[in-house]
């Protein structure tokens, strides 16, 4: 989000699938009472809920001072704080750093690595899942395309969706032992039928259309859907076409 300004009810109504997701990442994450854990990019909250269950004592961070305004009113018993993840630091290490869905915002990955390596203690786990190399891609053409057709606008999105091969070559330079890499596609059903697309291109790819008068904006998105029905919607559902990256890494 350029400037983090998230629509957190709209975030948790329509695109819930994020953490409802995330949840099998926490089972692999395995939080263990009495451990400390930071989740990076934590959202409005829901996954460091969830890793709180377990006993373990979790701090939650996101750039975005919606979404930690959110997690504060919903969850006022857990630490939440703005931090960029670019350049954060804790007095005390944690025994574990999660990420759901959130380190595809950021382009400066090594700058992330290096706070993830410096927060946590030796022999600690990264745990982390975001969009891997050709995550949404047909999404994102199709709405390149459209753009130019329409309103002959170029856009280049800039989502950081590397390969393992990257990502796992950075871990290892910041000093992080790769354990497990799997890139794998998850078709995931957006929820509100026909006007699912929409809404997802509303939520989480609003950069192009900023300026955009909405009459304007209805056509890209009309000429996108035209573009995608074939391939992404299914029995009155559109289903984008997700690829995730996940990781288990460890200090060394
Ligand atoms: C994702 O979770 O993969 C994603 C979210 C927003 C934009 C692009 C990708």
């Amino acid at each position: 989000m350029p400037d983090n300004q998230w629509n957190t009810s709209l975030y948790d109504q329509k695109h819930a699938f994020v953490s409802e997701y995330g949840k099998s990442l926490v089972s692999l994450l395995d939080p263990q009472s009495g451990e400390s854990i930071l989740d990076l990019g934590c959202g409005t909250g829901h996954l460091a809920k969830t890793i709180a269950e377990s006993g373990a004592r979790v701090v939650g961070v996101d750039s975005s001072p919606s979404m930690i305004e959110a997690a504060h009113a919903t969850y006022p018993d857990l630490e939440f704080s703005v931090a960029d993840a670019r350049d954060f630091s804790f007095s005390t290490p944690f025994d574990a750093v999660f990420s759901n869905a959130a380190l595809h915002w950021i382009p400066e990955a090594e700058q992330v690595i290096q706070c993830i390596t410096r927060t946590l203690k030796t022999g600690g786990r990264f745990v982390a899942e975001f969009g891997g190399k050709g995550n949404v891609a047909s999404i994102l053409e199709a709405v390149k395309q459209s753009l130019w057709e329409e309103l002959h606008i170029k856009e280049e999105p800039d989502w950081y969706f590397p390969t393992i091969g990257e990502y796992a070559s950075l871990l290892e330079k910041y000093g992080l032992a790769v354990q497990n890499a799997l890139l794998y596609d998850r078709p995931t059903p957006l929820s509100e039928g026909e006007k699912g697309l929409q809404n997802w291109i509303r939520m989480f790819y609003e950069r192009p259309f900023y300026d955009i008068p909405e009459d304007l904006k209805q056509r890209v998105f009309e000429r996108t859907e035209e573009k995608l029905r074939d391939r992404l919607f299914r029995d009155g559902q559109w289903i984008a076409d997700y690829r995730r990256l996940r990781i288990i890494a460890y200090k060394e």
